[in-house]
């Protein structure tokens, strides 16, 4: 029993022991069936109930019931909702027996439970809305391709056929839809638990305390103030009181953001007249449901017959083909005869040719394939698609041998193994390409768009749901069907032998549709298209994204669960607040320094900057008289050292560092560091030769450091400034900047700027030759030990401008250094500040009475051309 109950129970009016005990053992039991209540709320939001917006009030229920728990509480509250979820969303598969229903809906359950331990420990995370939505996709993602090929039924975007969240696919495809809803929902939660009291007697009971909080910060700014369980909140009370509502609000606009998205359904190759045909089956639902031997074909050939009819006799507009649904021939017409008859007979009448959904034998014995066959009064017009993905245990049988043996009921039921198609689901009839997609094939993501890539103009889903009953898969089939044409952005038709059918248009309006259990024949003029949506082009990338994010997010959330020990939260003390730092600093003003009397360094590195180094050292050296100037040049080409040293010649304050070849950002500024340091400045300055930083504003930088250890000069401050980057660069810049916030806790905008101004102090207390980033992630390095160290840091507002001359060395293989040596960092070093702002800089003073770095040189103005690779003067 927690803490946490006791006084509930006596507030209840339970005065016994006796009645005590009940009223926690109630306790105990309100979060499983708070989750199986859950697990039943998301099954009402999919079809045949379809009552949507209950979707993402489930996510919200279920985060908040396991945002905080023990992980292993958590998965079993996880297993609960999986299980009541997919029991209710799987009770068609009841036809094969309650065995094989709940064996499925345990295993599929088992794997959906993953998502509640990954959620308990994305919560820890700041910014954790997002990453619910991430590990929700995670989930999917797996639970789509694992085993067997996975069984994507019931994912969250299935829920969402024709709703305000459904044109998103069109940009993200279903892993975006999916990560809107768990989003949408848990911003709910964030609301709930930003409700302060309210919220928190809601989710308070069982809430692990003390956790250690993880900073995954700076996401939108709503996030702002919204704590992992277990921390203190400091938002200002009028920021707390605001927070409820800045949820509500984020959640109601992610709800409706997708009614932005346009939907063009204009025919970009014309149109074609398309005729669905279901010809109904003789029982409604069960194992025989397609009665005896060609009585289902004779039906299809039946309505086929009834619409050439009404098109002879102008009732009807020509067809230009023809779609009969999956299995509407349930004899090879290769292997049979009389099939084939049966089907030339259908395309005669109707004088189109037919898409044909058959059951082909082989290849080999035990074998047959779930084809589309394109037809025509002659026969087979020569065109075909076989599943690719047969269900497995419904159309083959892993591992039989043992199986068999087992379940003796495999035998008699499954005799045959449905084999797997291996190519596209591109067929092309009467002119038409169209992407062929056989039942549950539309559950996956990439078969269909495997076709749309191929050339599919028009997406036709061929089902046969007749064993399934008046059980909600039809339904639950066609939602995916209208997702689908809002997400490829081509008309759809489903067709299926006994119901429900439907002719969809490319914005996933509903044009036609049949009911169960019935026949129909269902026309329309669809429009043809061509163009891809954005999800086409982006393909798997969004869904790989959130997976990698949610990944990410869960590492992080294993972290902050680990003890602290006495540490600082991070969030204590920030960069803007160092005005504080320096107020309770004992040392007072006595750290207020002067920074004229103090000898700067500026170190410049250079690489085929030719064209650019001249003017920025005049303009360095007309701004700031008295410092001194460094060039670090790695052997450039284009001869750049050669104008260093001409300068060098001229001018006593500059100075040039030759090294042999082009080893990085990061080497280059180390060897500037250590020159610099053994002789003996104070102040070291990294800039960039190309004009980009500004050496007029070099003076603020060196004012700021008065009141710090190391100031940057911010782009992404107010007052900062860029200009002429392309947006690409832009937002590289910004993306690079929110992980290493995120990543790192570090609460600075500008972590990666290259104009910066170093106390020595800051590069002393480090081994500069460990330091092994090369690339501009050496920037996010420095910063990232100078802030744990406790040195105070200060951003100060730079116009950066783009070079005119020359190239940016920036890469790939730089942003790639950058982007796994931050997350190496956030997921193996211990978070936050390891000495308070000020400490470690008092510290530095002290040693430096005693036994401090003692510079083996001072600068001299006579050798100021160094020639080495390590960068030690002679
Ligand atoms: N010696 C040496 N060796 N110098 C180099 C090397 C190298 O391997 N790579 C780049 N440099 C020099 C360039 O010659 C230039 O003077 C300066 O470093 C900046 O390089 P750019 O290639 O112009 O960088 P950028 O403009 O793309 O990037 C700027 O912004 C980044 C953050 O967005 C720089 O300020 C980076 O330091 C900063 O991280
Ligand atoms: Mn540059």
């Amino acid at each position: 029993m927690t803490a946490q109950d006791m006084p509930a129970a006596g507030r209840t009016g339970a005065g016994s022991p006796l009645l005590r005990t009940a009223g926690a053992r109630a306790r105990r039991l309100t979060r499983p069936s708070l989750a199986v209540a859950a697990g039943i709320t998301l099954y009402l939001a999919f079809p045949p109930v379809g009552l949507w917006p209950l979707a993402p009030v489930a996510v919200a229920a279920f985060t908040l019931l396991v945002r905080g728990v023990p992980l292993a509480r958590s998965a079993g509250l996880g297993m609960l909702f999986g299980f009541a979820f997919m029991l209710s969303m799987l009770r068609f598969v009841i036809f094969v027996g309650v065995d094989g229903w709940v064996v499925l809906s345990v295993a599929e359950a088992a794997l959906l439970a993953l998502v509640a331990p990954a959620t308990t420990l994305v919560t820890r995370v700041r910014g954790w809305p997002l990453w619910v939505a991430a590990v929700w996709v995670g989930q999917e993602a797996l639970r789509g391709r694992a085993p067997f090929g996975g069984f994507p039924w019931g994912k969250l975007a299935f829920s969402q056929g024709d709703t305000p969240l459904t044109p998103l696919a069109a940009l993200g495809g279903s892993p975006l839809v999916t990560a809107a809803v768990a989003g949408c929902g848990a911003l709910l939660a964030a609301a709930v638990v930003a409700m302060g009291p309210l919220g928190t007697s809601i989710v308070a009971a069982g809430r692990v305390q003390g956790r250690r909080r993880a900073t995954i910060a700076a996401w939108p700014l709503v996030l702002r103030g919204l704590r992992p369980p277990g921390t203190r909140s400091d938002a200002r009370s009028d920021d707390r009181r605001a927070a409820p509502f800045g949820f509500l609000g984020a959640a109601v606009a992610v709800a409706l953001v997708g009614l932005a998205v346009p939907l063009p359904s204009a025919a970009q190759a014309g149109t074609a007249q398309v005729a669905a045909i279901q010809g109904n089956v003789p029982r409604a639902g069960g194992l025989d449901a397609l009665g005896r031997m060609f009585q289902v074909t004779a039906n299809h050939v039946a309505a086929t017959e009834r619409l050439g009819a009404d098109v002879t006799a102008g009732r009807t507009p020509h067809p230009d083909l023809v779609l009969w649904p999956e299995n509407a021939s349930d004899v090879d017409p290769f292997a049979d005869p009389r099939a084939a008859a049966m089907l030339d007979r259908a395309a005669r009448a109707v004088g189109a040719p037919i898409l044909i959904g058959a059951v082909l034998d082989g290849p080999g014995k035990g074998k047959v394939r779930n084809a589309g066959l394109g037809w025509n009064a002659d026969g087979w017009t020569g065109q075909i698609y076989v599943k690719q993905h047969p269900v497995p245990f419904a159309e083959y049988l892993p591992g039989r041998a043992v199986l068999e043996k087992l379940v003796k009921r495999f035998a008699t039921e499954m005799p045959n193994d449905f084999v797997h198609g291996n190519g596209v689901g591109t067929v092309t009839i009467g002119g038409v390409t169209i992407g062929d997609v056989i039942c549950f094939e539309v559950a996956y993501d990439g078969l269909v768009r495997d076709a749309v890539d191929a050339g599919a103009r028009l997406l036709v889903v061929q089902t046969n749901n007749a064993s399934f009953g008046r059980k909600g898969e039809s339904e639950q089939q066609l939602a995916m069907t209208r997702l689908r044409a809002v997400e490829h952005g081509r008309a759809a038709v489903q067709v299926s032998t006994s119901g429900q059918s439907a002719i969809i248009g490319p914005d996933g309006r509903i044009v036609a549709e049949s009911g169960l259990y019935e026949t129909a024949v269902l026309t329309a003029s669809l429009p043809l298209r061509t163009s891809r949506t954005l999800a086409d082009r982006v393909g798997v990338g969004p869904e790989m994204l959130l997976v990698i994010l949610g990944l990410l997010a869960v590492a992080f959330g294993l972290r902050a669960g680990q003890p602290s020990r006495g540490r600082r939260g991070p969030d204590a003390d920030t960069a803007t607040d160092s005005a504080d730092d320096t107020a309770d600093d004992t040392a007072g003003d006595t750290e207020r320094r002067r920074v004229d009397d103090e000898r700067v360094l500026v170190c410049v590195p250079t690489y085929n900057e030719r064209e650019s180094l001249h003017n920025t050292v005049m303009r360095l050296r007309a701004a700031n008289p008295d410092v001194d100037l460094l060039i670090i040049d790695d052997a450039s080409p284009d001869g750049t050292g050669k104008i260093a040293d001409g300068i060098a010649a001229a001018d006593p304050r500059v100075h040039v560092l030759h090294r042999d070849a082009k080893n990085g950002l990061g080497a280059a500024y180390v060897a500037g560091f250590d020159w610099g340091l053994r002789h003996g400045y104070d102040i070291l300055v990294e800039m960039d030769a190309d004009g980009s930083h500004q050496p007029e504003e070099l003076p603020r930088l060196l004012a700021a450091l008065r009141d710090a250890d190391l100031v940057i000069g911010s782009r992404w401050i107010a007052g900062g400034e860029v200009r002429n980057w392309p947006r690409s660069r832009l937002l590289l810049s910004r993306g690079a900047n929110a992980y290493v916030r995120a990543a790192l806790g570090m609460p600075l905008a500008d972590a990666t700027a290259g104009f910066r101004a170093y106390r020595a102090r800051v590069l002393q207390s480090r081994d500069l030759g460990q330091v092994a980033s090369q690339g501009y992630c050496f920037q996010v390095d420095l910063t990232w030990q100078a802030w744990r160290s406790g040195f105070r840091i200060l951003e100060v507002p730079i116009t950066f401008v783009e070079r005119e001359h020359g190239r940016s060395k920036m890469s790939r293989a730089i942003v790639a250094e950058a982007l796994w040596r931050v997350t190496w960092w956030a997921l193996t070093t211990r978070h936050g500040r390891l000495a308070a702002p000020g400490e470690r800089h008092r510290r530095a003073e002290d040693a430096a009475k005693g036994t401090a770095y003692v510079p083996t040189a001072r600068g001299d103005a006579a050798g100021h051309s160094d020639r080495s690779t390590t960068g030690v003067s002679r």
